[in-house]
C-alpha cells in the first residue's frame, strides 16, 4: 500500500522534508511498477539512477545538518545511512545480474517504505528539536 508523507515525518527543515517526500514518491512509483504485467525496463533503470544519486545527496545534506546543529543522533543517523546504502548497492547488483523481477521490485519498495517510516520518525525527526 502506498506510503503517504504526514506531519509525523516532519523534521523542521523544509529541504529535508521535501527530499523525504521525493523518496516517498519514488517508493510509490516502484510499488506501482511491481504491480504491472509489462514493465518498461528503461523506466526502472532511470528510476534507479535517480534513487541512487538522490539518496546519496540527501544523506550527505542531512548528515551535515545534524553535525551543524549538534544533534545527539548524528552518529546513529550516519551509521544507519551506511547500512541502507550497503543494502541499496546489493539490491542494484541483483538487478543488474538478473534483470527485472517482480520479487526484486517488491523487496526493494518494501524495504524503502520500512526505512522511511522507521528511520525518519526515530532518527531524522529528532532534528525538530534542533531546528534553527
Ligand atoms: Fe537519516
Ligand atoms: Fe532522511
Amino acid at each position: 500500500m502506498a506510503i503517504q508523507w504526514n506531519k509525523g515525518f516532519a523534521t523542521g527543515d523544509s529541504h529535508i522534508d521535501e527530499q523525504h517526500q521525493q523518496i516517498f514518491r519514488f517508493a510509490n512509483r516502484l510499488e506501482e511498477i511491481s504491480q504491472l504485467e509489462e514493465v518498461d525496463e528503461q523506466e526502472v533503470n532511470s528510476l534507479l539512477r535517480f534513487l541512487e544519486t538522490y539518496i546519496q545527496n540527501h544523506f550527505r545534506y542531512e548528515e551535515a545538518c545534524m553535525l551543524k546543529r549538534n544533534c545527539p543522533v548524528a552518529q546513529r543517523n550516519r551509521s544507519e545511512h551506511l547500512a541502507f546504502k550497503a543494502f541499496l548497492t546489493r539490491s542494484l547488483e541483483i538487478y543488474h545480474q538478473n534483470g527485472y523481477q517482480r520479487k526484486w521490485a517488491t523487496d526493494l519498495y518494501k524495504r524503502i517504505e520500512d526505512w522511511l517510516s522507521n528511520h525518519i520518525c526515530r532518527i531524522d525527526a529528532q532534528l525538530r528539536n534542533k531546528a534553527v
